[in-house]
C-alpha cells in the first residue's frame, strides 16, 4: 500500500493535499454545534447527487411522460419511492441546513475580514441552490410544478423593455411547456450541479486559505506554539471528523423520521396540488412556492403600489432581488471592531433577532393566501428586513462592545 501511495504521491500530491486540508488543518478547538452545518450541507449535497442520478435513470423528461414516470418510480421501480423521498426531503433539508449555516455566519461575524470571499462564494452557492430547486420542482410536472414555474418565469416579464422577450427566452415557448421542462431538466441534472460543486470547492479553498472563524470570533493564528501551530487549534482529523459524525447521526435520525413517516411534511415539502398532473387550463385556487422561497415571495407580494410609471410587480421583483443582493455586501456593512455576537452590543443582538423573526414570519405569510391585513404585516416586516442591513454600518459602530479575550473561551 505504502509503495503504491508513494508512486502516486510522486505524480500527484495527495499526501500534501490531505495534510493541508484535513490531517494538519488546524481548526479552532471551541467549535460548537453551529459548526455542524457546513459538513451537513456537504452530506446533503452528496445525497442529492446520488439519489438524483438514480432518479434520472427512470424519469422521463417530457410533458407527456414526466408525471407518469414519477408515479412509476414511486410504485414500480424497486426502492424508487425511497430514492424519490430521499431527494424531495433532501431538497428541504438542504435549505434548512444552509439557512442554519448562514445564521451561524451572521451570529459569529464569519463574513468579516478576511472571510469575505468565503461569504461571497456561499451566497453564490445559495443563488445556485435556489435556481436548482426551482428547476427541479418543475420536473414532476404536477399542478404546482406547472403553475409555480408559470408565476416565477412571468416575473421576468415585469422587467421594462426586455422583460417579455426574456421570459419567452427562458420558457422557449409562449407558456410553460414540454420545451421548458426539457431545458429545466438539462440545467437541473447537468449544468447547475457542476456549478454548485465547483462553488463548494472554491468555498472550502477560500476557507482553508484564511482558516475557520469560531464562536468567539478570535483569530487563532495570533497565538502559535513552538511548532507554529495555533495554540487554540486542533487538527481537523481526527478531532473534527469524529465530532462531525455526531452531527451526522443526529441529522440522519431526524431526516429519516421525515423520509419514512412524513415525506410530504403536511404539504410543506411536497405540496398537495402536485399529486395532480399539470393542466394548463386549470389554475389552482392558491399558488404558493415551496417553503424555502416563501419569505422572498411574501416580499414580492408586499409591494402593491405602481411607481414612476412602472407596475407594482416590477418593484416587487426589485425588492425580492434586493433582499438577496444585499446579503452579498454584508461584509462591508458590518463596521464592528469585534466579530462574534458574544462581544457585540445589544443593538446588534436585537437587530439580528428582528431579522430572524421577520424572515420566519414572512416565510409564513408567503405560504398563506394574501389578505389586506397580512399584506400590511408583510410590508412592515420587509422594511425591518432591509433595515437590518441598511442600519448596520451605524449600529455596529455606535454600540458598546465587550472586550474580546486573548484566547478562546469554552
Ligand atoms: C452547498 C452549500 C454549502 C456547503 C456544502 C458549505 C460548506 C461549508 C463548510 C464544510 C464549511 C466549514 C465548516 C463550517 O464552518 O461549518 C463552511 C464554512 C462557511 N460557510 Fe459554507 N457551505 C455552503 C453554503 C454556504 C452559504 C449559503 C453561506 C453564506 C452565504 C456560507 C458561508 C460560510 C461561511 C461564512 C463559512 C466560514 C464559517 C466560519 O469559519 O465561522 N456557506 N461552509
Amino acid at each position: 500500500m505504502n509503495k503504491l501511495l508513494n508512486w502516486v504521491d510522486e505524480r500527484l500530491p495527495v499526501v500534501d493535499a490531505w495534510n493541508k486540508h484535513v490531517g494538519k488543518y488546524y481548526a479552532p478547538k471551541n467549535f460548537n454545534m453551529w459548526y455542524f452545518f457546513g459538513s451537513l450541507a456537504m452530506l446533503v449535497l452528496v445525497n442529492q447527487l446520488i439519489t438524483g442520478i438514480w432518479l434520472t435513470m427512470s424519469y422521463n423528461p417530457s410533458a407527456e411522460g414526466a408525471f407518469a414516470s414519477v408515479e412509476y418510480i414511486m410504485r414500480d421501480v424497486e426502492w424508487g419511492w425511497l430514492l424519490r423521498y430521499l431527494h424531495s426531503t433532501g431538497a428541504s433539508a438542504f435549505f434548512i441546513v444552509v439557512y442554519l449555516h448562514m445564521f451561524r455566519g451572521l451570529m459569529y461575524g464569519s463574513y468579516q475580514k478576511p472571510r469575505e470571499l468565503i461569504w461571497i462564494f456561499g451566497m453564490l452557492i445559495y443563488l445556485m441552490l435556489m435556481a436548482e430547486a426551482f428547476m427541479g420542482y418543475l420536473l414532476p410536472w404536477g399542478q404546482m410544478s406547472y403553475w409555480g414555474a408559470q408565476v416565477i418565469v412571468n416575473l421576468f416579464g415585469a422587467i421594462p423593455v426586455i422583460g417579455e422577450d426574456l421570459s419567452l427566452w427562458i420558457r422557449g415557448d409562449y407558456l410553460i411547456s414540454g420545451i421548458t421542462l426539457n431545458r429545466f431538466f438539462a440545467l437541473h441534472v447537468v449544468a447547475l450541479p457542476i456549478v454548485l460543486l465547483g462553488l463548494v470547492v472554491l468555498h472550502i479553498l477560500a476557507l482553508h486559505e484564511v482558516g475557520s472563524n469560531n464562536p468567539d470570533g478570535i483569530d487563532i493564528k495570533k497565538n502559535k506554539d513552538e511548532n507554529g501551530n495555533p495554540k487554540d487549534g486542533i487538527p481537523f482529523h481526527p478531532y473534527y471528523t469524529v465530532h462531525d459524525l455526531l452531527g451526522v447521526a443526529v441529522f440522519f435520525f431526524i431526516f429519516f423520521v421525515v423520509v419514512f413517516f412524513f415525506p410530504e411534511a403536511g404539504g410543506l415539502f411536497i405540496e398537495k396540488p402536485n399529486f395532480e398532473p399539470a393542466n394548463a387550463l386549470k389554475t389552482p385556487d392558491h399558488i404558493a412556492p415551496v417553503w424555502y422561497f416563501t419569505p422572498f415571495y411574501a416580499m414580492l407580494r408586499a409591494v402593491t403600489v405602481d411607481l414612476f410609471g412602472l407596475p407594482a410587480k416590477f418593484w416587487g421583483v426589485v425588492v425580492m432581488g434586493g433582499a438577496i443582493a444585499i446579503l452579498f455586501v454584508l461584509p462591508w456593512l458590518d463596521r464592528s471592531p469585534v466579530r462574534s455576537m458574544r462581544y457585540k452590543g445589544w443593538l446588534s443582538r436585537i437587530a439580528l433577532a428582528i431579522l430572524v423573526v421577520s424572515f420566519v414570519v414572512l416565510g409564513y405569510l408567503g405560504l398563506v393566501p394574501a389578505t389586506e391585513g397580512r399584506t400590511t404585516v408583510a410590508q412592515i416586516l420587509t422594511v425591518l428586513y432591509f433595515l437590518y442591513f441598511i442600519l448596520m454600518p451605524f449600529y455596529t459602530r455606535m454600540e458598546k462592545t465587550k472586550p474580546v479575550p486573548e484566547r478562546v473561551t469554552g
